[in-house]
């Protein structure tokens, strides 16, 4: 019986503290494969506020500290992870037939030669859209270039070694050209267009197999694939914003938020100040009365008599677009607030501008605010506070000097992560849209895998549901 006695106190006491060690060792563990996991992220600069510059040098970094330091070290490391893109080979209708691209007879390939014919996109207001141009010009141009290093992406030709596939549908200007309706009750082309892509797609072997999880579907404009989104919604969709669509449409955790392409010219070599960008607070844009916009009419009423303020009503275009310029680039601060969407690219004017954005939208969505503090370089009001007598004026009076200083040289810290250009750059808005997709690529194969957890192989393109771990925690 002895044998059976009950534990001692004294053992269930060191049987306690080997058991917490043993869990305080897995939990380092599971620290330690967690920042490996950070260290393999692509590259990125953080803006690193004036204020915080010593962090770096202080002897007393703390764990958490260090690892923040290490995983910036690594920014710009060589051995990033890059991007493995499959492109479909759609028909040139869906993409350079747009801009009349009308292919070489001899060349069978749906593919301008990016290196020698590179087509322009529409200018004016199409331009803030064109998202998927850039992106599409990108993937083309990764197959010519030897040197990877800036890139965040390359195109390969196996759907099975691709982390995701694209689908080269330049779904904005399709709206912007072609959704007027030739005869009422017909079809617009873009509808047409979309019916035709969703068709294709849903046929795919790619599509098929991950449900269409792993794609990428750009539809920056709010109004285009308005048809499409209802069919393609698993896909991951490059947006502007989230206001047109129902969450489980289009959400941040699966979606990808881009910037616009800012219509005002970078400002190069700003030798301005606080002092000498003598108006305090620039606002030009339309007047809607729907939705979220009726708010804009109430700060236009208690702003307009307020002498250092700029509050105008119109949409830039022609000229425009150098006033508004000249404008933002003399002004301390700029007015984003929520128009018929969310977002607009205004905000984009004024980063380029280096003007500090004030913006007035609950529901907006930033791009890439995963990797940036946006209060770094912006100041946000809640609409509510906005709507306050004598509120907004009176907040953006309070600002110092130095707290501008501070959020305008931010700005220009970050401007290249919203710049689209051809070729691109390393870290410009392209690749920026690159990394943040790559970034969601663990929780999309977490969702891939879930959803063929059951699928028996060989039916669903060869899937094999493998057992988890049974003691997987
Ligand atoms: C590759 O391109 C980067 C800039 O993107 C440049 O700094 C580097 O020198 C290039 N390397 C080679 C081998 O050409
Ligand atoms: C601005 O500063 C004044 C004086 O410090 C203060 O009374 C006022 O509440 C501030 N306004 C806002 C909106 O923060």
């Amino acid at each position: 019986m002895s044998r059976f006695r009950p534990l001692s106190r004294q053992s269930v006491f060191y049987l306690f503290l080997i058991a917490s060690i043993l869990v305080i060792i897995s939990w380092l563990l599971m620290l330690q494969s967690h920042s490996i996991y950070l260290s393999s992220l692509p590259s990125f600069t953080l803006p690193v506020p004036p204020g915080n510059q010593n962090l770096d040098k202080s002897s007393t970094a703390t764990l958490d500290q260090e690892r923040r330091r290490d995983s910036r070290k690594c920014s710009g490391s060589t051995n990033k992870k890059i991007l493995k893109v499959f492109m479909y080979n759609l028909p040139s209708v869906f993409h350079f037939g747009l801009l009349g691209w009308k292919g070489k007879e001899q060349s069978q390939s749906v593919w301008p030669d990016v290196r020698v014919d590179v087509l322009e996109y529409p200018g004016g207001l199409n331009m803030q859209h064109s998202i998927e141009y850039w992106l599409t010009l990108d993937i083309l141009s990764s197959e010519f270039s030897k040197n990877l290093s800036g890139r965040s992406a390359v195109r390969v030709h196996d759907s099975r070694e691709a982390d995701v596939v694209f689908v080269p549908f330049f779904a904005s200007i399709s709206y912007n050209r072609y959704a007027k309706h030739q005869k009422t009750n017909s079809k617009s082309p873009n509808d047409l267009l979309q019916e035709k892509l969703v068709k294709f797609l849903v046929a795919q072997e790619e599509w098929k197999r991950s449900g269409g999880k792993d794609h990428i579907i750009v539809a920056h404009h709010p109004n285009s694939l308005l048809y499409a989104r209802m069919k393609l919604w698993p896909a991951m969709f490059i947006l502007a914003d989230l206001g047109r669509y129902h969450a489980t449409i289009a959400n941040v955790e699966k979606d990808v938020i881009a910037p616009y392409k800012h219509l005002v010219p970078s400002y190069v070599d700003d030798k301005s100040d606080f002092e000498r960008r003598p108006t305090l607070l620039y606002f030009q844009g339309a007047v809607y009365r729907k939705d979220g916009g009726v708010i804009r009419q109430e700060l236009f009423y208690m702003l307009r008599d307020e002498k250092d303020v700029h509050f105008t009503f119109g949409s830039i275009k022609g000229d425009g677009i150098n006033q508004a310029s000249q404008g933002m680039q003399s002004s301390k601060f700029c007015l984003n607030i929520a128009g018929d969407t969310p977002s607009s690219n205004r905000l984009f004017d004024a980063i380029a501008s280096h003007c500090v954005p004030v913006i007035i939208s609950d529901d907006i969505e930033l791009p890439f605010e995963d990797i940036l503090d946006y209060s770094d370089f912006c100041v946000f009001v809640s609409s509510t506070d906005a709507l306050k007598e004598r509120f907004l004026i009176s907040f953006i009076r309070n600002i110092s000097n130095v707290d501008w200083t501070r959020m305008w040289r931010g700005l220009k810290q970050v401007e290249h992560f919203f710049e689209f250009q051809y070729p691109s750059r390393e870290n410009d808005a392209v690749q920026m849209i690159w990394q943040a997709i790559l970034r969601k690529i663990p929780a999309r194969k977490r969702d891939i895998h879930r959803a063929t957890r059951l699928s028996r192989t060989g039916e669903r393109g060869g899937f094999i549901s493998a057992p988890l771990p049974r003691n997987f925690w």
